[in-house]
C-alpha cells in the first residue's frame, strides 16, 4: 500500500518470529491453562473440544486475520487505525471499545496473575509440601487460598508486583521490551509445559483422565456450550479488542499475514488442548487416590487451579522435592502465560496514548499501569475480603465476576463483530485483500476468508451474543 504514509517511527518488531511469539504470548494465557480445561470438564469433554475447534476455524481465525490486516494497514492502535482507514466515520468507536476493554480485562486479569505469583513463591518455598502429622490436607491447602484472599494486603501486594513487571516490559518498547521478553519467556513456557505433561500423563489414573477429556459426550453439548466455546475462543485468542491490530501495526509490510494468523491460532489451540493433559490426569489421580467424586472436582471450576491443584501436589510420588519442583514449575508456567498476555493488554492502551494523545511511551505505560492497578483493587477485594464488593453484596455478584462476564461475554464478542463488519462492509474487502496481497500475492484462501468475515462470522457472533444476553437477563 504505497499510498499510506509510513508510520515507522513508532518502532516495530525486529523479525516476524518476534511478532508471532508476541501474538502467541498474548493469546496463550490463563485462558488456556486455567480456562480451557475447566470449560471442557464442565461441558461434556471432547464434544466441547470439537465445537471449540469449529469456532476457531469458522470465526476466530478469520477475525484474527482481519485484526492483523487492520493493524498493518492502519499502522496505529485500534482507535487510530480505524480513524486512519475510514476517516470521518464513527467506526473508530469499535477501537474505543477495544481500548476500554483492555483496561477492564487487565484490571481483573492482574488479580489472578497476582495469585499465580504468590503461589509460585509459596510452592518454591515448600508451602505445598504436606507438613508432618497433617492428615486433613484438604483443609490445610484450602487454607493457603483462604489465607491469601482473607489478606487483602498480600493480594494487593502481589497485584502490584505483577503490574510492575508488566509496566517495565511495555515501557521498554516494542523491540527492546516486548519482543525481548517473549523471546525468553515463550521457550521457557514451552519447556515447562512439556515437562509438566510428562509428569502428569505418567501418574496413576492418567489414562482415565485423558479419556474423559478427549472422548466426546455429545449429549452434554447444548446451545449454552456452543456459546461458551465461542466466548472462550475469543478470550483465549485475545480477539475482539485490538491486540492483534496493535501488534500487527508494528509488523513490516513484507511479512505474510495469513500464515502469521495461522501460526498464532495453531499455537494457542495446541497449548490449550495440551494444558488439559496436565490438568485431567492430576484430577483423576486425585479421584483414584482418594475416591473424591469427580463432580466435586469439576464443580470446583475456577478453584481447580488454586485450591484442588495445590492439594494434590503434596501427594505426588517422589516426596517433597517432587512437590516443590512440580508445584513451582506449574505456577511459573501460569506466571509466564499471564505476563505475556498482560503485556499485550497494556500495550493496546499504551499504543493509544502514544499514537493519539502523543504521550511518550514511558509516561503512557506508567500512567496506564498505575491506573489499572488501582482499578484492580476492588476486584482483588471481591473474593470475600470486603463484603459489599463480593458475591451477595451490593451488586449481587462479585466485582470480579461482573467485570469478567461483561468483557468475556459481551465486550469481546461485540468488538469482534464490529471488526468483522468493518472489514467485511465498512472499510471493504478490496482494501483488506490489497493489504494482504502486498506481501502474499498468492493468498489462496481469499474467497473463503471473504465469506467468513462478511457473513459467517457476523451471523455466528450475533446469534451467540443474543443467546448470552438472554442467558444473563433470564438466567
Ligand atoms: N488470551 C489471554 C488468555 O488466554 C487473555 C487475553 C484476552 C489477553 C484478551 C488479551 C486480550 O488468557
Amino acid at each position: 500500500m504505497n499510498n499510506i504514509p509510513n508510520n515507522n517511527h513508532r518502532g516495530g518488531w525486529g523479525s516476524r518470529l518476534g511478532f508471532v511469539l508476541a501474538a502467541a504470548g498474548s493469546a496463550v494465557g490463563l485462558g488456556n491453562i486455567w480456562g480451557f480445561p475447566t470449560a471442557v470438564a464442565q461441558n461434556g469433554g471432547g464434544g466441547f473440544v470439537l465445537v471449540y475447534i469449529l469456532c476457531i476455524l469458522l470465526v476466530a481465525l478469520p477475525v484474527m486475520l482481519a485484526e492483523m490486516v487492520i493493524g498493518r494497514a492502519g499502522e496505529r492502535n485500534p482507535v487510530g487505525a480505524m480513524k486512519h482507514l475510514k476517516p470521518g466515520t464513527p467506526w473508530y468507536w469499535i477501537g474505543v471499545l477495544g481500548v476500554v476493554t483492555g483496561f477492564v480485562i487487565l484490571s481483573f486479569y492482574s488479580v489472578i496473575a497476582g495469585w499465580t505469583v504468590y503461589y509460585f513463591i509459596q510452592a518454591a518455598g515448600g508451602a505445598l509440601v504436606v507438613p508432618e502429622g497433617v492428615e486433613d490436607t484438604a483443609g490445610y491447602f484450602g487454607g493457603l487460598f483462604g489465607e491469601m484472599i482473607a489478606n487483602p494486603g498480600y493480594e494487593i501486594l502481589f497485584v502490584a508486583i505483577f503490574m510492575l513487571m508488566t509496566i517495565l516490559i511495555v515501557a521498554a518498547g516494542v523491540r527492546k521490551g516486548i519482543e525481548r521478553a517473549v523471546k525468553i519467556m515463550m521457550p521457557m513456557l514451552a519447556i515447562l509445559l512439556l515437562a509438566l505433561i510428562l509428569r502428569s500423563v505418567t501418574l496413576d489414573g492418567a489414562g482415565e483422565g485423558v479419556r474423559f477429556y478427549l472422548i466426546p459426550n455429545i449429549e452434554a453439548l447444548n446451545a449454552r456450550a456452543v456459546t461458551l466455546a465461542l466466548g472462550q475462543a475469543f478470550f483465549s485468542m485475545s480477539l475482539g479488542m485490538g491486540v492483534m491490530i496493535t501488534y500487527g501495526s508494528y509488523l513490516s509490510k513484507d511479512e505474510c499475514l495469513p500464515s502469521s494468523a495461522g501460526y498464532v491460532v495453531a499455537t494457542d489451540s495446541i497449548i490449550a488442548i495440551l494444558a488439559g493433559l496436565i490438568v485431567f490426569p492430576v484430577i483423576f489421580f486425585m479421584v483414584a487416590a482418594h475416591g473424591v467424586p469427580l463432580e466435586n472436582l469439576v464443580a470446583a471450576g475456577a478453584g481447580l487451579v488454586f485450591v484442588v491443584f495445590p492439594q494434590i501436589m503434596g501427594e505426588l510420588p517422589g516426596g517433597d522435592a517432587a512437590t516443590v519442583l512440580f508445584g513451582s514449575a506449574f505456577f511459573l508456567l501460569l506466571v509466564l502465560a499471564a505476563l505475556t498476555s498482560a503485556v499485550s493488554l497494556l500495550e493496546v492502551v499504551v499504543a493509544h496514548f502514544v499514537d493519539d494523545w502523543k504521550l511518550p511511551r514511558k509516561k503512557a505505560a506508567w500512567s496506564a499501569g498505575v491506573i489499572i492497578f488501582f482499578l484492580a483493587i476492588p476486584s482483588a477485594l471481591s473474593f470475600g475480603a470486603v463484603g459489599w464488593l463480593s458475591e451477595g453484596g451490593l451488586l449481587g455478584i462479585s466485582v470480579f465476576d461482573l467485570l469478567y462476564t461483561l468483557t468475556f461475554q459481551i465486550f469481546l464478542p461485540l468488538g469482534a463483530l464490529g471488526l468483522a463488519l468493518f472489514v467485511g462492509w465498512g472499510w471493504g474487502l478490496e482494501h483488506a485483500s490489497e493489504e494482504i496481497r502486498h506481501s502474499t500475492p498468492d493468498f489462496r484462501l481469499e474467497k473463503a476468508w471473504h465469506i467468513m468475515i462478511r457473513y459467517v462470522a457476523p451471523v455466528a457472533i450475533i446469534v451467540i451474543l443474543l443467546n448470552q444476553i438472554h442467558a444473563i437477563l433470564f438466567g
